[in-house]
């Protein structure tokens, strides 16, 4: 049977063997189920520090998934579980921006060693393409709206946004070094079905256990973009098939900003609630936080790629996921990465090598 894409058109991904590492993150497991239901055989590599097992309930019994529960800290682990594949999507990260200062060390490992890992067993293994999840944070105290991937060299302001700049660097240094290609994508906020972590999960979580009222880091005037996660991989699919550079920079983020203040609007409407709002004060919810995120996403439009959705919509089918899996809040209480023991063997399930 010929294999075709959710939107129904022939497939280019069939056949491919993709090795996602972060499969069962918010954004790793979405991009399995889509690369499953493309044809795709998945190899995906995973520590549980914030991926959540059930996220890849639908993967798992899919005759061409194989899970490896693995460190990628551990290079002789992530070597042996990237063999025969052709293709990494890499999106496991310390994902969290916000604490950056209170565990320096955990960006630069978890982040750029990490993906020196990747990119070091992706030689040992003769692979060369790779698609990376790079940030909007790197831009830091942008000075151009909207920012474009070219604009002025950026000054870093967060530990996250400057690990992830390094991976980008490390990256484009093994294309030009390597002959590899690669597809790095600056991210905006991303919302949708799975979201486990971010501002509106933290609003979420707070009006659960005190519906009256609600406490905001900042004054709430920050103002953002945002990418409805099934678009986001609508872009990042495209970019890959059409995108023919050997390195590929892509912004992906909607077509305009939201203030913290729109969103708690759309949430308390939506949970029919109506908070006490109090602000922690300053234009900024932490070091780091860039009060004015927005970036430039002409180059991938040029490709045809459109968001299908606006950030009131993510947010409101963000809401709904939330609502329907309380579950999510008190795992992500329970496995925090810190408390998680190390991995030292890894553990597969799914098909045989
Ligand atoms: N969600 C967003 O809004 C957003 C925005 C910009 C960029 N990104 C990037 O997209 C990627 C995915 O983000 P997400 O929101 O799905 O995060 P997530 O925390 O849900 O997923 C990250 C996954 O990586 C796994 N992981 C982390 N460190 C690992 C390690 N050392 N070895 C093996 N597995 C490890 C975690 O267990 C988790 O399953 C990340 O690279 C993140 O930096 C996300």
């Amino acid at each position: 049977m010929t294999e075709t894409s959710m939107s129904g058109q022939p497939n280019e991904f069939t056949g491919m063997r993709a090795f996602v590492t972060g499969c069962a993150g918010f954004i790793g497991s979405t991009l399995t189920d889509r690369l499953l239901s493309s044809g795709c055989t998945v190899v995906g590599i995973d520590n549980f520090s914030t991926g959540q097992p059930r996220f890849l309930d639908s993967a798992a019994k899919h005759p061409r998934f194989r899970l490896v529960e693995a460190d990628l800290l551990n290079a002789g682990a992530l070597q042996a579980a990237m063999r025969g594949t052709d293709c990494v999507f890499h999106l496991a990260a310390n994902a969290d921006v916000r604490l950056g200062t209170e565990h320096p060390r955990k960006d630069l490992e978890q982040n750029t060693v990490a993906t020196f890992n990747v990119l070091e067993s992706m030689r040992a293994n003769g692979i060369r393409r790779i698609a990376f999840t790079s940030t909007a944070s790197v831009y830091g105290e942008a000075t151009v709206f909207p920012t474009p991937e070219d604009a002025p060299f950026p000054v870093q302001t967060s530990l996250y946004g400057a690990s992830k700049l390094a991976c980008e660097g490390l990256i484009a240094a093994y294309c030009e070094g390597f002959a590899f290609q690669s597809w790095i994508f600056r991210l905006v906020s991303i919302l949708g079905e799975r979201y486990s972590h971010g501002h509106v999960f933290d609003f979420c979580k707070q009006l659960r256990s005190h519906p009256t009222t609600l406490t905001v880091l900042g004054n709430g005037r920050q103002r953002k973009s945002y990418l409805y996660v099934q678009d986001c991989l609508d872009a990042v699919l495209l970019a890959m098939s059409r995108a023919t550079a050997r390195v590929n920079l892509f912004n992906l983020g909607v077509d305009s900003t939201c203030e913290v203040n729109d969103s708690i609007g759309w949430i308390s409407a939506a949970l029919d609630l109506s908070p006490q709002v109090t602000y922690t004060g300053g234009d900024r919810g932490w070091a780091g936080d860039n009060p004015f995120i927005y970036p430039d996403t002409t180059r991938i439009r040029a490709l045809g790629w459109r968001p299908k959705l606006g950030i009131d919509e993510c947010i409101r089918r963000t809401i709904a996921f939330l609502h329907d899996n309380p579950w999510i809040f008190e795992r992500k209480d329970s496995n925090s990465g810190a408390q998680r023991p190390p991995v030292v063997e890894p553990i597969c399930m799914g098909m045989p090598r």
